[in-house]
């Protein structure tokens, strides 16, 4: 039995927010609600994120799958995002931490799995190419979300805008530093740009459940929960949507008090 989360409320707040008693049982929860998700609609569209947050949700629905309690074999996947001119081998790219971490771990179906080419040549064909296989499948069902210590959502970086389709960006300074793992910890090799889904369709995903950890993400999370909707916080604007769980370990909530 997983322990029941407790619940901070819907209180004064938009979105659903959980405090569980630690990431680790954070992590079991989701795994468990998206296998369960997957087990009610075998075809699901899954939005997947990177980074250190969905590593442990990553390795629970490994273990599911190893102990024939979960397939993903008609599931469809689409991540959020890829560096530029990284190709999928490198160590360093999105597509290889997926594969490393449960592509290459689960029955997904290889046609299944969808993913921006940083190596693209064009950038706008390919995020439009990107775009039209989100909507030919159409939509995300389930779209599990981290969320950068400066607000951003997949590669959408705080400033002045926001993009609604799939585009390539600037990315941050902090945001480069934040990444640096994947390139030998060294921030100067991360790639200055990145493709990303643009904020339309991370806000037309039927159901949304944000996962953040740890003290670096509480300012982050109190602006997105707590502040006005801007640009400068990108993921405020999930503050507009009618379905979407924030599930914290309680450093993270510390700002939510
Ligand atoms: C990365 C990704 C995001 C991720 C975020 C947080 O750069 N593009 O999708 O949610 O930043 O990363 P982490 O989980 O490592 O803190």
């Amino acid at each position: 039995m997983l322990p029941r989360p407790r619940t901070v409320g819907w209180g004064p707040f938009s979105v659903n927010i959980r405090v569980f008693n630690s990431e680790q049982e954070a992590a079991a929860a989701c795994a468990g609600h998206i296998a369960q998700a997957v087990r009610a609609r075998p075809s699901l569209v899954l939005g997947l994120p990177t980074g250190r947050t969905p590593l442990n949700v990553y390795r629970e629905l490994v273990a599911l799958h190893a102990r024939g309690g979960l397939s993903l074999a008609h599931a469809r996947t689409f991540n959020l995002d890829e560096f530029s001119g990284v190709s999928p081998e490198d160590g360093g790219s999105f597509r290889a931490y997926m594969d490393r971490h449960f592509f290459g771990k689960v029955d997904l179906a290889p046609g299944n799995i969808h993913f921006l080419d940083g190596m693209a040549p064009d950038v706008d064909a390919e995020c439009a190419r990107y775009d039209a296989a989100l909507r030919e499948a159409g939509g995300l069902d389930l779209l599990l979300l981290g969320i950068g210590a400066n607000g951003h959502v997949a590669f959408n970086e705080p400033g002045d805008s926001l993009q609604a389709p799939c585009h390539r960006v600037r990315l941050s300074r902090e945001t480069r530093l934040a990444n640096a793992a994947l390139f030998g910890d060294d921030p100067t090799r991360v790639p200055l740009e990145a493709l990303t889904l643009g904020m339309a369709s991370i806000l037309q995903a039927r159901r949304v459940v944000l996962l953040a950890f740890g003290a670096s993400k509480a300012g982050a999370v109190a602006a997105m929960v707590k502040g006005p909707v801007t640009p400068r916080c990108p993921a405020s604007f999930l503050q507009l949507h009618r379905d979407v769980d924030v599930w914290l370990d309680p450093e993270a909530a510390r700002g939510l008090a």
